[in-house]
């Protein structure tokens, strides 16, 4: 089944609405439309059902409802979910949103049972638990990506713990470091956004259930029956809180934001890797497309779209601090506008991850490049300075020392590794033979060789202990 199936929007004459009782006239057809929500929010469906399931077996267990009113309301539920499924469910726009499709199905099905379900409850409830529980599947579902990325990257950073290339500031050449120790940067920018969804979740996983419109409902319902059975961890405090806020929304569109965030720097690195002038890396064909006209394109659509892909999470995010920030308690029907914009970043977020998981292993290094890139553009120079601290000098001296030997390989277009040690010892004596083992690049990594630093016997620690924090 799609996500969504068009709905019916030519029948309100004949669908009595729900809460039709105290009005005279009909809903203006326009306006019918604008305010319904079911083209996008039958995604609930599943969570909707669950959510009715549950309470009605509460209201039997206190006593509400019968038993054969139940058992009608669970089978009918039951064939409603398979029918839906079956893409066969005729989603009503008269019937405004999911709540009230599947409900009025469910009347048209099994009768009064049916309109009884809706004791003691309210769609302000109803529809906030929909959202959480959904959102609890969405962190699972992203969690688990992320978690096959992560994997992915260990092991491409496992096989170039030595690897060297250059690193960057500025985007200038800045010092060599390892592939593999870049790949664990990443690593830990995906393991906090990891951490976000964790804790989204935990605090998401609250059920607004029992709050009925805003004020609590005065049948003698058990909210920790509803509560145990739809796997929530505890109840919302305050009803009025429980139907109105949709904070946990905010704070996943905020974790999504981040991580697609965090993709998107990553993408903007590899599509420059990918360029002929750096040729740092490979990225195979099935994540590529050609151009219509240059032959010799090899475009890197995958992570460019995630890069633009950046901006809709970011503005998902915005759309809900900015319905949320004008709201009075209790519920408000600016709420409806909750949805698109946050299944749109759950949608983006998965999406994203789902590509990355794909395409990070299958990254190809070009060593040879990448070890040529490293040791032009003076990246070892930092290391002669060190070496003239190590040699008595004051870093300040050392600095001034080693710019001048850099303007002398400039203007002679020689490396520092490649300069006699006559003409080092030129710029100062304290330079001798042993300078040599400085100034090559397996040297500069090596002597990084601290919790944290690029040395590849540092890198190898960092997986080991990354490997101990991810699923397997
Ligand atoms: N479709 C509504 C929403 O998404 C459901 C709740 C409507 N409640 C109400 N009293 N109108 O927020």
């Amino acid at each position: 089944m799609s996500d969504t199936q068009k709905p019916n929007s030519d029948n309100s004459a004949d669908k009595p609405k729900l809460w039709g009782g105290r009005f005279e006239g009909s809903t203006d057809r326009f306006v019918e439309a604008f305010t319904a929500s079911v083209q996008f929010d039958q995604r609930l469906y599943r969570q909707d059902i669950a959510g009715s399931r549950a309470h009605a077996s509460m209201l039997l267990q206190v006593g509400v409802l019968s038993k054969d009113d139940v058992d009608a309301i669970h089978q009918g539920l039951d064939q409603i979910q398979a029918s839906i499924e079956a893409g066969e469910f005729n989603w009503s726009v008269a019937r405004e949103d999911v709540h009230m499709n599947i409900e009025a199905a469910l009347t048209e099905l099994i009768g009064d049972a049916g309109k009884r379900l809706h004791t003691g409850r309210s769609r302000n409830d109803q529809v906030a638990t929909d959202i959480r529980l959904y959102l609890r599947d969405a962190c699972d579902d992203a969690s688990a990506e992320l978690n096959r990325l992560m994997q992915g990257l260990l092991d491409l950073a496992s096989a170039n713990t030595d690897t060297i290339m250059p690193g960057f500031t500025h985007l200038q050449t800045a010092q060599p470091v390892t592939f593999g120790h870049h790949l664990m940067a990443w690593f830990e920018m995906l393991y906090r956004d990891y951490e976000r969804l964790q804790d989204t979740r935990q605090r998401l996983n609250r059920m607004p259930l029992g709050a009925a419109a805003l004020a609590g409902t005065p049948y003698p319902i058990d909210r920790a029956i509803t509560m145990e059975l739809l796997g929530f961890d505890q109840v919302c405090e305050n009803s009025l809180d429980a139907v109105s806020d949709r904070d946990f929304a905010i704070e996943f569109c905020s974790a999504a934001a981040l991580c697609v965030m965090h993709m998107s720097r990553m993408s903007e690195e590899l599509i420059l890797w990918t360029s002929a002038q750096f040729n740092f890396i490979e990225l195979p064909d099935r994540f590529c497309t050609g151009s219509s006209i240059m032959p010799q394109k090899k475009n890197p659509d995958v992570p460019e779209l995630v890069r633009g892909k950046t901006g809709r999470c970011n503005g998902n995010l915005l759309a809900l601090l900015t319905l949320m920030k004008g709201q009075p308690l209790a519920y408000n029907k600016d709420n409806q506008e909750d949805k698109e914009p946050l299944f749109d970043s759950v949608d983006t977020l998965l999406g994203c991850l789902r590509a990355f998981a794909d395409m990070v292993p299958a990254i190809i290094p070009n060593k040879d490049t990448m070890h040529r890139a490293a040791k032009s553009g003076f990246s070892t120079a930092t290391d002669l300075a060190d070496y003239l601290v190590r040699k008595g000098l004051a870093f300040r001296d050392a600095h001034e020392v080693v710019g001048m030997a850099v303007k002398h390989g400039i203007e002679n277009k020689l490396d520092l590794a490649d300069m006699e040690l006559e003409t080092l010892r030129s710029f100062h004596k304290a330079i001798e033979q042993d300078v040599f083992g400085v100034l090559t690049l397996e040297g500069s990594v090596n002597s990084r060789n601290h919790i944290g630093g690029t040395a590849p016997s540092q890198v190898k620690l960092a997986i080991e202990r990354a490997r101990t924090r991810v699923k397997h």
